[in-house]
């Protein structure tokens, strides 16, 4: 384990998720997050990573991402062809935590190498350079999605989705969002409290009109607007209207909310 980092990433706890966090990596559990764009899940692994001085290796994962992106590939250098780890190889070999950010977007080569290593033999077979590396007791690899994003082409297998201790996030309840929201933008409380009732209103629009409710980022953002000098109205259409709709009709809708709120 490395020094405690001093500089941990705020994150307010909303239920047991440090506890989970804290047994899983003990034991060598793979983690699985799953919730909503924007409801803290980056922020949790960075918090935690932090917090037990483990090295963060993150990977955004993207339909292009193959096992060779993750493990490492052979490249020429002046004439010479060179191993080069890639970030799944490098964590195993160095330990701390392997974050694949939106796995389910990975090509489907991907679990070949994800499976040893997340069950009971944690090894990494690597093919191409004949070695099999054993992780570290710290190393702890966690993926995460968003499960309203996934259509049926692009969910986890059972027999990957099995080897995982999974964790479901959402919005954070209103006390907790307030404290977060007024945390993250320096906005006072007593301001962000309306802004969070507002979001509690357009995310009961969700799966009538919205595909994703508004995120605790995008209150961040609308409450940094608002703290930066906008009006709040300004800053709720630039921050909570125009992200979440590209629908005239919706649109409206939630411009009614917001005026409800504040108009
Ligand atoms: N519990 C929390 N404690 C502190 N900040 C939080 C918390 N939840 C959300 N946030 C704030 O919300 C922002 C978005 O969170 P984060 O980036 O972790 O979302 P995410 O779940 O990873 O989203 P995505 O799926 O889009 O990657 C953070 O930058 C932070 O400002
Ligand atoms: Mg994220």
């Amino acid at each position: 384990m490395n020094a405690i980092n001093a500089d941990i990433p705020f994150y307010l706890p909303v239920g047991g998720e440090c506890e989970l966090f804290e047994h899983a990596h003990k034991n060598n559990l793979p983690l699985m997050l799953k919730g909503p764009t924007g409801c803290g899940k980056t922020r949790f692994v960075a918090h935690m990573a932090a917090r037990l001085g483990l090295d963060l290796h993150t990977v955004s994962c993207h339909d292009d991402l193959t096992a060779a992106d993750l493990t490492g590939r052979y490249l020429l250098k002046g004439g010479e062809t060179l191993w080069v780890d890639g970030p799944l190889t490098h964590a195993v070999r160095t330990g701390g935590v392997c974050y694949l950010d939106e796995v389910v977007e990975a090509r489907k080569d991907v679990t070949v190498v994800l499976h040893p290593l997340t069950d009971d033999r944690r090894i990494l077979p690597l093919e191409r350079t004949g070695e099999t590396l054993e992780a570290p007791d710290d190393f702890m690899l966690i993926v995460s999605y968003n499960p309203g994003y996934q259509n049926i082409l692009k969910s986890l297998k059972p027999s990957t989705r099995q080897r995982f201790v999974g964790l479901s996030f959402n919005y954070p309840a209103p006390d907790i969002e307030v404290r977060i929201v007024a945390q993250e933008s320096g906005l006072d409380a007593e301001h962000c409290a309306p802004l969070v009732n507002m979001a509690t209103r357009i995310r009961a629009m969700k799966d009538q009109d919205l595909e994703e409710g508004a995120s605790t980022r995008l209150l961040v953002y609308c409450a940094t607007l608002i703290r930066s000098g906008m009006s709040t109205l300004d800053a709720a259409r630039a921050a909570l209207i125009e992200p979440l709709s590209d629908d005239d009709d919706v649109k409206a809708g939630l411009e009614e909310v917001v005026l409800a709120t504040f108009g």
